[in-house]
């Protein structure tokens, strides 16, 4: 008797817990109307597994697919060579549009310029660097998710102005205000074309998600992002892979494609390997919902029980999803990170956890981090107050 009560009070608060989250949960809005340039466009810069050596370039352009190419020339050599492209044609809810990807082997240091060629269509010429990377130096965002374009374009400037050597541009997430082509081309006008100069390394957060009773990846996603296909088979498809530097391997993990109790476990595995291998590297993991989560009611169970004991092998693991700053102070550093003008509250008890370095509830801004073979170097700059809230240094 007791056990049909407690299955019915389970079920009826479910129902009510459905019914309140039934908009936030399930809930798509509708996107508007866009029309696809007939030239290549939204040109994306990536890296390749081997960060040294490997870049892919990642375009659209018109609404059927053309042959496609990428004119790559290495400074001081006099050669074009064409590199064909990987197309793919994407629908969305309110639109279509050809997407292109050229994977660049083999490259050595130097200056390169390219130009993405569709049909008769041409892009102007970019140009980026391939240098040894002893030195590396990462900017970190954590969520955007501008609704206009302004805020985050002026972000992005100051970012990139005061570190115009950096060496690539990493975010954990909720780059999007959601999966829409209106969002997109507000990210991808918020850089000013540095994202075809600057190699970008994202990894997906909610906003970059269709909701449903499975949550799908926006199929826009890894057409963007071009990335290394190094993650288990059961993620190929999500925004979860892995880029060897030399000086430090970068893992990114989807959490939201985490959604049987088996995922938990392949991810788990896949992650202790990286971490436990090439002992030489900083381990850097980069993964939306963190950990030890900072904002009121943001609790993950499972997130914490799967990986907060594998993440002892990191040495930094960014999040995002909780709106404001904070640093735990142990082995891996724990950092949530905001660029968005929205705040959460930071849970009442924080102050309380001796591991908790540094926190502050109204932070907007990122994080540089520069890496040699034995010295790591974090610097937190809020860019509402133009000043550097948090540095750390490590070494080994
Ligand atoms: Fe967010």
């Amino acid at each position: 008797m007791y056990l049909i009560i407690s299955l019915l009070l389970i079920l009826v608060g479910a129902g009510v817990l459905c019914a309140v989250k039934w908009q936030a949960w399930f809930v798509n809005q509708p996107e508007q109307d866009y029309v696809v340039a007939q030239r290549p466009n939204n040109i994306v810069l990536t890296m390749g597994q081997d960060a040294q050596h490997q870049r892919i370039v990642s375009w659209r352009a018109d609404t059927a697919i053309s042959r496609s190419c990428l004119r790559l020339v290495h400074a001081g050599h006099l050669d074009t060579v064409n590199i064909a492209a990987d197309s793919a044609l994407i629908y969305s809810q309110a639109g279509v549009a050809a997407y292109y990807q050229a994977r660049l082997d083999n490259l050595q240091e130097g200056q390169y310029s390219y130009q993405c060629v569709s049909g008769d269509r041409q892009s102007e010429w970019h140009n980026f660097r391939i240098s040894d990377l002893d030195t590396t130096t990462l900017l970190f965002f954590g969520d955007i998710e501008d609704k206009k374009g302004t805020p985050s374009r002026l972000m992005m400037q100051k970012a990139l102005s005061r570190n115009a050597n950096v060496d690539a541009v990493c975010y954990t997430g909720n780059i999007l205000e959601h999966p829409m082509d209106k969002y997109w081309q507000v990210w991808q006008r918020s850089l000013e074309g540095k994202q075809s100069i600057v190699p970008q390394i994202a990894v997906a957060g909610s906003n970059e998600y269709r909701k449903g009773l499975m949550r799908k990846i926006d199929n826009r996603w890894t057409h963007v992002f071009g990335i290394p296909q190094n993650a288990p088979y059961r993620f190929l498809g999500t925004s979860t892979y892995f880029i060897d530097f030399p000086t430090a391997r970068l893992i990114m993990l989807d959490t939201h494609a985490l959604n049987f109790l088996s995922d938990y476990t392949i991810m788990q595995t896949w992650l202790s390997r990286l971490l436990i291998s090439d002992p030489d590297k900083w381990k850097i993991v980069i993964m939306h919902q963190p950990v030890h989560y900072a904002a009121t009611g943001r609790y993950h169970p499972a997130l914490y029980l799967a990986f907060h004991e594998v993440l002892k092998d990191a040495d930094l693991v960014f999040s995002g999803s909780d709106h404001n700053y904070v640093r735990r102070q142990e082995m891996p550093q724990y950092i949530i990170l905001n660029s968005s003008d929205r705040n959460l509250e930071i849970r009442k008890d924080i102050n309380q956890d001796p591991l908790v370095a540094c926190y502050d509830e109204k932070m907007k801004g990122y994080c540089s981090v520069s890496l040699t073979y034995d010295s790591l170097h974090l610097y937190t700059y809020d860019i509402v107050h133009d000043r550097i809230i948090d540095q750390l240094s490590l070494g080994r």
